[in-house]
């Protein structure tokens, strides 16, 4: 699993940089990018992340964003100073937040508009590998959320955050968007 992981991630990067490189940019000039979970060996593996109900998930059929491109409805990302974005074009931004607390267990969540986060904002980046990462460590999947998707998390050192089962840690593959696609997610 390792190994294929490897060769996987590899075969990305020659892809990546075989592109001509794309200069687009959030408004305020960040690159934007979708992410896919990778965990060979689950049912989670390729699945995009969406945003819904503020929260993340990851092969959630129907998030019902209000998107630009209203067909595409995977989430879009920026990174500015250490906090993550939903992109949009407007100015009402979607920032995401950590609750890395006992009581949240890493839970992710998002805020709209001015609302105040009831967590942290920052701590993402972008490793090496190309994945999104938050605190230096990969993500958390876990199955049957809504409408079967599978949730997101952090790893706050809880391999089984939330009173779920069955989690799997993840390898958060980013994908650099040419043309990203602005939405509105669901509060
Ligand atoms: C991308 O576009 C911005 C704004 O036009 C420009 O400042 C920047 O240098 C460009 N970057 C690349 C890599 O072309
Ligand atoms: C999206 O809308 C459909 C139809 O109303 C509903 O079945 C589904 O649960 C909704 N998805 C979310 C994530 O709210």
């Amino acid at each position: 699993m390792q190994f294929k992981n490897l060769i996987l991630a590899a075969s990305a990067a020659v892809t990546a940089s075989a592109l001509p490189a794309a200069n687009t940019t959030s408004t305020t000039g960040e690159s934007t990018f979708g992410v896919i979970a990778i965990h060979s060996t689950s049912a989670v593996q390729y699945a995009a992340f969406a945003a819904a109900k503020s929260s993340l998930f990851a092969g959630l059929a129907h998030p019902n964003a209000t998107c630009a491109r209203p067909a595409e409805q995977s989430a879009t990302f920026y990174i500015n100073d250490g906090a993550l974005f939903l992109y949009d074009e407007s100015a009402t931004p979607q920032e995401i937040f950590v609750d890395a607390s006992g009581m949240g267990q890493g839970v992710i969540g998002y805020t709209t508009g001015a609302q105040s986060a009831p967590g942290e904002r920052k701590g993402w980046a972008i490793d090496a590998n190309d994945h999104l990462q938050f605190g230096g460590k990969d993500l958390i999947a876990c199955p049957n959320s809504i409408d079967g998707a599978w949730s997101i998390w952090a790893d706050a050192g809880y391999a089984n955050p939330g009173y779920n089962s069955d989690c799997v840690g993840i390898a958060a593959r980013v994908e650099k968007t040419s043309n990203p696609n602005g939405c509105v997610y669901t509060q």
